[in-house]
């Protein structure tokens, strides 16, 4: 099956958002190989993988909204808590062993995140520019470190928590 890969027509235009979404892309491209593999142990590592990127990424999202008082939170976090509960049902089905479970979650992502980022993402990223968000340093990376431990600085270097 065809992978998932990134273009400009994705773009968010938030360097950071962007960076994770090419990430997201990449975990979905290796777990169809692995699906269509037939690795039970690698497609359930990669389920890992990629959920746990996702959810990284969703919290980073709402956490930068919040930052900026973004108006359309609550809606844009509705449209994330629906794919976090998708992502589990499928993820729960990969846990016991059911290898197609993979291929419809690689699907149901390469379906669900270029929607999402190209509608709600890019309504965030038009706000979160507005909010002067590209004169941010955020040292947060998806993924590397647990959300806590994310250091928010100005572009004066001036520490901040949002
Ligand atoms: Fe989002
Ligand atoms: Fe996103």
């Amino acid at each position: 099956m065809a992978g998932l890969k990134w273009s400009e027509s994705n773009a968010v235009f938030v360097p950071q958002i962007d960076d994770e979404h090419k990430d997201i892309f990449a975990a979905v491209a290796e777990l169809d190989e692995a699906s269509s593999g037939g690795d039970l142990p690698r497609v359930r590592k990669l389920t890992q993988r990629l959920t746990a990127r996702m959810s990284e990424h969703f919290a980073h999202e709402e956490r930068l909204m919040r930052a900026a008082r973004y108006e359309s939170l609550r809606w844009h976090k509705q449209r994330h808590d629906g794919a976090r509960k998708r992502m589990d049902l499928f993820a729960a089905r990969i846990h016991v062993g059911e290898l197609p479970a993979a291929v419809e979650l690689a699907q149901y992502i390469r379906t669900w995140l270029p929607d999402h980022a190209a509608v709600a993402d890019r309504m965030m990223g038009a706000a979160l520019r507005n909010h002067r968000l590209s004169t941010w340093k955020v040292t947060f990376q998806a993924g590397t470190k647990p959300l806590d431990s994310c250091s928010w600085v100005r572009a004066d270097g001036e520490p901040f928590e949002p």
